[in-house]
């Protein structure tokens, strides 16, 4: 295990580099560039390994205000390959991934410069405002805020985690008593305790909120999110696992090991991970989660134990970080095929909704308790997109900054506040957001 960590904490190294320049807002965004793609499965998968770690905008996509060749484009994959291709240490691309057919396809359809930058309409309902993050060179990975409206934001790279309180506008840094923590996700359950999960160190940890203790587990996995139950279990997911892929739980009122459950699916054709990835547990007790590369949900029953699976209706659709609604309605944003989805447990039908920005990269939705509808972060757009669920359609809250990769939402269940961050990997401008009504 720690020689197949190896090179991933290589790669993590570097982010202690300065933050490139803010990229002005006038460039063209990922959006702006993916529209140049055919579409189909070709560019869906491509999507899926190209797109989930930085921009795919202007500063990526051109050398010296050209678009790059052929040559350029096969070193560059070859370079992404060596960190995060499926034999490394973070096996985030499918094995079919080849830097000759990649270069290819891209050179063919990338041989001129995208028109000017589309303008995304002003959300005059809405207003953003940032706050820099202390750490520049970080990855703020996730978000999640307290019962009195601070902010607690995971340090991916640095190993901290920040405390933002909104009022001050300022930062407390707060150190994880766990070696290389790497924290990725954080919720906090209605105990008020903090459940943040620690990629590296395959560890799920939970901070009392009273004495400030931690207790951790080893979960003997590259654990990607947590997921909070009734009974006040939190339950994992193993981000690289296959044959079998795994989901566990561990419960904090017993001194007991974590328990798994074996998912009853296949890996990928090319024998690559189906990638698991969002978790949420629903309503009525169902754990739900997502496969990123395999493109299903799964719900598992605890109680029998039973798993149901549904394939999304579009192969490589890429469902990322999904939620449940108060009804027990599934939401899924479809990473690839630019859609938001949702299902239906008493029919297991999908409905899906296409986002009004071209290839805008959906990652996360957050239902808004107070009023049901959908936030959904859109990656590669610079923007925000809030569906009502009643006129089944979206607004636009376009961001300040547009190449930010937001990768989490926490709505505020006290004021309907919205909460995110920058995290494009390697560091753009990491900023904390809040959206919030006029
Ligand atoms: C796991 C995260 C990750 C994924 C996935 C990823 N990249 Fe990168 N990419 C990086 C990092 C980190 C750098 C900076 C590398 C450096 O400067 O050493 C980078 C830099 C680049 C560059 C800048 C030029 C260069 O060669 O240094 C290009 C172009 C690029 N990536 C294209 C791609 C393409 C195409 C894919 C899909 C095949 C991809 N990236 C997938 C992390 C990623």
């Amino acid at each position: 295990m720690r020689l197949l960590l190896f090179p991933f904490l290589v790669f993590l190294a570097h982010g202690d580099r300065p933050a490139d320049p803010r990229v002005a807002r006038d460039s063209r965004t990922t959006s702006d560039w993916l529209s140049r793609l055919p579409d189909g499965e070709v560019k869906r998968r491509f999507i899926l390994d190209c797109a989930g770690c930085h921009p795919l905008d202007d500063a990526v996509m051109t050398v010296g205000g050209r678009p790059r060749t052929r040559e350029e484009w096969a070193q560059s994959v070859d370079l992404m390959l060596s960190f995060a291709g499926a034999h490394t240490g973070f096996p985030i691309m499918t094995p079919s991934r080849d830097a000759a057919s990649t270069a290819d396809w891209l050179a063919e359809h990338l041989t001129e410069l995208p028109p000017p930058p589309a303008v995304v309409p002003d959300a005059s309902h809405w207003s953003v405002e940032e706050f820099p993050l202390p750490r520049a060179a970080d990855l703020p990975h996730d978000v999640a805020v307290t019962a009195d409206g601070r902010v607690v934001v995971t340090g991916m790279m640095s190993d901290v985690l920040y405390v933002l309180d909104p009022e001050s506008r300022t930062f407390e840094e707060l150190s994880i008593p766990v070696a290389g923590a790497n924290p990725r996700a954080v919720e906090i359950a209605p105990d008020g305790a903090w459940w943040v999960v620690l990629g590296g160190p395959t560890t799920l940890a939970r901070r009392d909120p009273a004495s400030g203790d931690w207790r951790t587990w080893d979960v003997g996995m590259y654990p990607h999110e947590a997921a909070l139950d009734s009974a006040g279990r939190a339950w994992f997911n193993g981000h690289f696992t296959k044959e079998p892929e795994l989901l566990g739980f561990v419960d904090p009122s017993e001194d007991a090991a974590p328990v798994t459950r074996d998912v009853p699916v296949p890996a990928l054709a090319d024998g690559g991970s189906n990638i698991p990835y969002g978790l949420r547990v629903g309503p009525d007790g169902t754990v739900w989660m997502t496969e990123l590369a395999g493109g299903r949900l799964i719900g598992l029953d605890p109680a029998s134990g039973e798993f149901r699976v549904h394939p999304l209706p579009e192969p490589f659709s890429g469902p990322r970080r999904l939620d449940v609604a108060a009804d027990g309605t599934v939401w899924i944003p479809e990473f690839a095929a630019n859609r938001l989805a949702s299902f239906d447990p008493a029919t297991s039908r999908f409905q899906e909704h296409d986002i009004p920005v071209p290839d805008a990269l959906p990652y996360v939705a957050r239902v808004d308790p107070r009023t049901g509808a959908i936030w959904v972060a859109l990656a590669g757009a610079g923007a925000v997109a809030r569906f009502d669920p009643a006129r089944e359609a979206f607004d636009l809250v376009p961001l300040p900054t547009r190449d930010g990769i937001v990768r989490h939402l926490a709505v505020d269940a006290r004021t309907g506040d919205v909460w995110g961050a920058y995290a494009s990997f390697p560091a753009r401008s990491q900023h904390v957001f809040r959206i919030r009504g006029r």
